[in-house]
């Protein structure tokens, strides 16, 4: 039986942020959100954040999970007190504890299951994750015997310089046989340089605890400033990316590209430099994204290719080439086949398969049919400073070069829009409609003055 404790509370002072650190994004998940989900493997029976500092905030942030218990922590007097916290709630609680720190992103839920099982087997009183770190400043180090078993937790602030060149830390993950912790969590003091209550502490009231090593050092890192943050979204990069590598998608000049862990790929994806994709994206076989393209929240089909463009919130159906700089938003859906070229801004709209807006148009709140082509500087007008109004363009239209469709308007089946005509009203299915003025030739004509 597990439990799973997430110490939340703290402001993350260095941070220098009105946020609290918690709350901070790291490839689109919070901090929070990503050493919550890094449990997920254990099943926890129970799962509690310890929340203090802008505690409504993160609630309110965590509040589309499930089974979540919420302990105030009211002021943040340190770890220990932070989990001193859970006494109540966990009176009647047999089994294990884990409790991590909030700010611990990168832990793999393979880590926590492997150190949980370590625990269970080594019938320690506590078993704490550790790493040896080649640069350990700012962590507290770990004073244990060659069995690994731990005597005392230094802070770096509380370390001798000669304590300070022990690199072997505590990752701040702990398991805990909550009973007995129960018992050592009264016994803290404040007796250190920032007089807090420190949860390492209780190594000093434990009878055994164990330390075992992580093996890739990167998933201790804990957050403290924004070169941590930045630093960790390098990491989580590096590992997104080779995992989509081995699956199969190819990527030119890799570090140029960002992707979100929730982006989902199949093989034969091609992503070229300066490409980043984030949110809920799904990119088809074949697709060859960027150079130099932003998709987010997007699905993207087989074969299409988006070329120096910016996709977002919107849907593109097989084979449809994007760009160079088109911006599609605002749930734009693109049927097979469709050619949206240079220039290009499509709104909240739906074109059918084989439509063509090649250049330089806008198109917003407007519906086509199939096989209709958008003529260069075609504009549908579909704001009257109020409201927004809708334009419907039915299958085997052309529009001429520079015509601005005055919404609400429907242009029927395979009509033809003279260029730069101003359209106002409805149009027949196969009409020409011409709306501008006619031209005049004025004979003989010199330049005044
Ligand atoms: C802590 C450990 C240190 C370890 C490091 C690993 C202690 C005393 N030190 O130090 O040994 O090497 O983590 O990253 O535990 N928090 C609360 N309430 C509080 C104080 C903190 O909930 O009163 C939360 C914070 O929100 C944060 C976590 O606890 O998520 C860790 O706090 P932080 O101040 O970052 O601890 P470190 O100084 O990094
Ligand atoms: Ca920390």
């Amino acid at each position: 039986m597990v439990a799973v404790a997430v110490l939340a509370a703290g402001k993350g002072t260095r941070m220098k942020s009105d946020l609290p650190k918690v709350l901070h994004l790291l490839a689109g998940k919070s901090l929070v959100g990503r050493v919550l989900d890094s449990c997920h493997l254990l099943q926890p029976e129970r799962q509690l954040v310890i929340i203090g500092y802008q505690g409504q905030k993160v609630k309110q942030a965590l509040s589309d999970r499930q089974n979540l218990e919420f302990v105030e922590q009211k002021e943040q007097l340190g770890t220990g007190h932070a989990v001193q916290q859970l006494l109540k709630s966990l009176t009647n609680y047999q089994g294990e504890l884990l409790v991590i720190n909030g700010d611990a992103p990168l832990l793999r839920a393979e880590t926590l299951q492997k150190l949980v099982e370590f625990h269970q087997k080594s019938k320690s009183a506590a078993t704490l994750l550790t790493a040896l770190l080649p640069d350990p400043q700012g962590y507290g180090r770990i004073v244990c015997n060659q069995d690994q078993t731990i005597h005392q937790i230094i802070e770096d602030r509380d370390c001798s310089s000669e304590q300070k060149l022990n690199n072997r830390v505590n990752a701040g993950i702990y398991c805990f046989d909550w009973q007995k912790l129960a018992q050592a969590l009264p016994k803290l003091s404040t007796n250190n340089d920032q007089q807090e209550y420190y949860l390492t502490e209780v190594v000093d009231y434990l009878d055994k605890v164990t330390a075992f090593d992580v093996e890739d050092y990167q998933e201790i890192n804990g957050i403290n400033d924004r070169l941590q943050l930045a630093n960790a979204y390098d990491i989580l990069q590096t590992r997104i990316k080779e995992n989509w590598l081995k699956a199969g998608v190819m990527m030119h000049n890799p570090d140029t590209i960002t992707i979100d862990e929730t982006v989902k790929l199949e093989s034969d994806v091609i992503l070229e430099p300066q490409t980043h994709l984030q949110g809920n994206t799904i990119i088809k076989r074949g697709s060859q994204i960027g150079p130099g393209s932003l998709i987010k929240n997007s699905t993207i089909g087989e074969n299409v290719k988006v070329l120096y463009s910016v996709v977002s919130d919107s849907a593109i159906d097989n084979n449809t080439t994007i760009g160079p700089y088109a911006h599609l938003r605002g749930d734009a859906r693109i049927a097979a086949n469709c050619r949206i070229g240079n220039f290009v801004e499509i709104k909240t709209s739906s074109l059918g398969a084989n439509t063509n807006a090649a250049h330089l148009s806008y198109l917003g709140n407007a519906t086509l049919g199939e096989k209709v082509n958008i003529g260069a500087g075609t504009i549908t007008a579909n704001y009257d400073g109020v409201n927004k109004h809708c334009t419907t363009i039915k299958s085997g239209t052309k529009t001429g070069s520079n015509s601005v469709l005055v919404a609400p308007v429907t242009l029927g089946q395979n009509v033809t829009v003279a260029a730069g005509s101003v359209v106002t009203k409805d149009v027949d299915d196969d009409c020409l409609v011409i709306a501008r003025s006619r031209q005049k030739e004025i004979a003989n004509w010199s330049t005044p003055g």
